[in-house]
């Protein structure tokens, strides 16, 4: 394990034998983080029911199983983008990790690195993107407009300068959404987060001990290292700052992922695209991969599915483009449907996040290495040898996937 990463206690290593599946990683990182930052992490827009159908739509989809077939070895080993992966996963892009654990982003990238996965760093990370690119030199980097085109620009030249082969724009938080739980928490997205705001919550830290010490620890940090010197007074933002600046254009527009396709030299994947209509254009515009998203149902309720949508994305451009696909994404079952559907690759998001939260790198480790032993059996039980065999002749579809591809 790298040097910086805390060393699990024998308590975390209890904690993580007890993870089998996503509910006990669940159960395990809200019983030591803070309820703000667990409910930051698990919460999504207003009413969640697009946070909910992201679990319903795997039920809603069965295997067409033919059984007595001898599967010894299921293959999981893929490309993307000429990138090998161990398995179809990537760890996705997400913020504020170093308040879930120190070692925060860092901890995620170098679980996916060390389980032959590959990282999407979120521009909003807390250890700047230089030493998570030193470190995972194959990770990509995920991009937003933090209201201002200057600090975005910035950080497209920043992550070129770094090493950076894969630009990530995110496109569906044009504002921050309402995330209900935040507001009651008052982890929103206007108030600031201060030292006072923690002592107002004092009665809820002293419920957990655990995560306040290893906050303290960290130095309680709130900054966003990768904006330092992008803006007028060359500050980093911090959380709050980035906050109120959610209410001005967080996410590039089709206009500037234009220009960001003229100045950037390696590949650009568009992430948060959520119909035929915006596939389309990511491919006009000259983009090599996608990723399908309604980012872990926190932006717009959308109300329909990313099953749906994958079939029907992978259906009108998958010849010219490599899709990837994620939110709500728990188990191994949910990875084959996505590729069975047309996806190329996954993103897990909360997974990693629970996995941090129990013991920082092992913990992300060890539930990457649920989702794959849940993937080898299921692979097995379906008779299937490779995930390039997975094909929509595999899956039982609801009719209201069956009736979207079937039309034209
Ligand atoms: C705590 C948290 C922070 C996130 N931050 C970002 C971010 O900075 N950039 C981004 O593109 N997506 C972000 N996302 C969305 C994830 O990249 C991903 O789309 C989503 O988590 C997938 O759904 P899942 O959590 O159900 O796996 C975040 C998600 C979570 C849970």
């Amino acid at each position: 394990m790298d040097s910086t990463m805390i060393e699990p206690s024998a308590r975390d290593k209890r904690a993580l034998k007890r993870v089998i599946g996503h509910v006990d990683a669940k159960r395990e990182a809200e019983k030591i983080m803070y309820r703000g930052i667990a409910d930051y992490v698990a919460g999504a827009t207003e009413d969640e029911y697009t946070l909910a159908l992201n679990r319903k739509q795997f039920e809603d989809i069965g295997f067409d199983a033919k059984m007595g077939v001898w599967v010894p070895e299921p293959k999981l080993e893929t490309t993307v983008l000429g990138q090998k992966l161990s398995m179809p996963v990537f760890t996705a892009p997400c913020g504020g990790m170093r308040l879930v654990h120190p070692d925060g982003d860092m901890g995620i990238a170098l679980a996916a690195k060390a389980q032959g996965l590959n990282h999407i760093l979120s521009a909003v990370s807390m250890y700047p993107m230089e030493e998570i690119h030193s470190a995972v030199p194959d990770a990509w980097f995920q991009l937003y407009k933090l209201g201002n085109e200057d600090i975005m620009w910035g950080l497209v030249d920043r992550a070129q300068d770094s090493g950076y082969q894969v630009i990530v724009p995110t496109i569906d938080s044009q504002v921050a959404s309402i995330r209900e739980r935040d507001y009651r928490n008052g982890f929103n997205m206007v108030k600031k987060m201060t030292l006072m705001e923690g002592f107002k919550r004092a009665d809820q830290l002293a419920f957990r001990p655990r995560w306040a010490y290893r906050f303290w620890r960290d130095g309680m940090p709130f900054q966003l290292s990768n904006t330092v010197g992008l803006t007028k007074d060359g500050k980093p933002l911090s959380l709050a700052v980035m906050s109120e600046k959610g209410r001005q254009s967080h996410s590039p527009m089709w206009d500037d992922i234009a220009k960001i396709r003229e100045r950037w030299n390696g590949k650009l994947v568009v992430k948060g695209v959520m119909s035929v209509h915006d596939a389309k254009k990511a491919v006009d515009l000259g983009a090599d991969g996608i990723i399908i998203s309604n980012h872990g149902g926190r932006q717009l309720e959308f109300g329909y599915t990313i099953t749906q949508t994958v079939a029907e994305v992978a259906d009108a451009v998958g010849s010219q483009v490599e899709i990837m696909a994620d939110s709500g994404v728990r188990r191994g079952t949910d990875i084959m449907k996505l590729l069975a559907l047309g996806a190329r690759a996954v993103l897990i998001g909360r997974m990693s996040a629970w996995g941090l939260a129990i013991a920082g790198q092992a913990g992300v480790e060890h539930v990457i290495g649920r989702l794959r032993a849940e993937m080898t059996t299921n692979m097995q039980l379906l008779g299937v040898d490779s995930v390039q065999d997975l094909n929509r002749s595999h899956l039982r579809l609801p009719d209201y996937i069956k009736d979207a591809i079937a039309t034209p």
